[in-house]
């Protein structure tokens, strides 16, 4: 199951007790990856998104793995930091951190609120938001999480040091593939390191879309160089955000967001991205990728798993199913 963020958390980022029966329902998934949970009350963009920061954060979480855990299921949480798709209200006033000082000047979710003009972190905040993605896997630990996925993808923190749009820094983490690429491989090392790699996902978007991420040619040589050193490290998996993988990015080749990281990326690599049964099946038996992540038919439908098996026709997913958590 694909990370989807339905901020039902309360206010303080707590999880809500309903989504203990949220994704305990969802365990036949096989592996849960959890809504976008952010690592610091800094890394917030959206209201009512779960935190993994407090002790109360952590004391939920394990009531929601445990059930998950009951049911057989495998959960990771998807760890999130905004970057810049944040709010001065959020900062007592200033700029939301991140590479450079740019401005994706896009709407926050339902708030009435747009994201702003951003401030450049120091290379010791770098420092510390590195400590930070650390420390909340570690939290995870805490609550019994079976490993992490670094959201890497849709134009978030992460992922603004992986585009020339996003970042203009002149310091070891800009300019350069081996630079930019630096901050992704400082997060995945410290998290790694305190609860093993292989307790350790990354979710990329090399063909930027979201977010006002504006894709340039040269980014794929940072994916090249990102991808070369991640198959040294034995991470759990390679993630794709995207949400419709049959787009086709000039600036990646030619190639889709998956075959493009199929072609640099030779550990496990998951796929995701309006995919059904039977193109699943095709691509995987064709070796495109190794697994696929399903989101938003896991909204639309309770009984995803025996729909799937028994070729049933799928409740087709909108928009205002997401006003309550089933
Ligand atoms: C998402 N997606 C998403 N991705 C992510 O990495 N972290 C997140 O928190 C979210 N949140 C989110 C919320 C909602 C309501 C939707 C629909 C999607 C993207 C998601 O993981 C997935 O990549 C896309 O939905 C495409 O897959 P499907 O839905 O076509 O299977």
């Amino acid at each position: 199951m694909a990370p989807m963020t339905r901020r039902k958390a309360h206010h303080d980022h707590t999880p809500n007790g309903i989504m203990i029966d949220y994704y305990a329902k969802r365990s036949y998934a096989g592996m849960i990856i959890t809504e976008g949970t952010i690592i610091t009350q800094d890394a917030i963009g959206f209201g009512n998104v779960p935190g993994i920061f407090t002790d109360k954060h952590i004391e939920i979480w394990q009531k929601i793995t445990d059930a998950v855990h009951k049911n057989n299921g495998i959960i990771f949480l998807q760890l999130w930091h905004c970057g810049r798709i944040s709010h001065p209200i959020f900062h007592n006033g200033k700029p939301p951190i991140s590479a450079s000082e740019t401005n994706a000047n896009v709407p926050l979710g339902s708030s009435g609120y747009t994201s702003s003009i951003s401030r450049a972190a120091s290379t010791s905040e770098i420092q510390s938001l590195i400590n930070d993605y650390a420390t909340a896997a570690e939290n995870a630990m805490k609550a019994d999480f079976d490993g992490v996925e670094i959201h890497g993808a849709n134009g978030y923190l992460v992922d603004q040091f992986l585009h020339y749009c996003t970042n203009q820094r002149e310091d070891e983490y800009g300019e350069t593939p081996e630079n930019m690429a630096r901050f992704c491989l400082e997060v995945i090392s410290a998290c790694g390191k305190i609860i093993g790699f292989n307790r350790v996902g990354l979710r990329l978007s090399p063909g930027g879309h979201m977010s006002g991420i504006v894709t340039d040619y040269k980014d794929q040589f940072i994916y090249q160089h990102l991808l070369n050193e991640l198959n040294k490290i034995p991470i759990a998996y390679v993630h794709t955000g995207i949400f419709d993988d049959s787009t086709v990015f000039s600036e990646l080749g030619g190639l889709t967001a998956t075959s493009f990281l199929r072609k640099y990326y030779s550990n496990t690599l998951i796929a995701s991205g309006g995919y059904d049964f039977t193109s699943a099946e095709s691509s995987i038996k064709q070796g495109l990728f190794d697994l696929v992540a399903m989101g938003r038919p896991f909204i639309a439908n309770l009984d995803l798993l025996e729909k799937l098996k028994t070729n049933q026709v799928l409740r087709q997913y909108d928009q205002n199913m997401l006003n309550t958590l089933e």
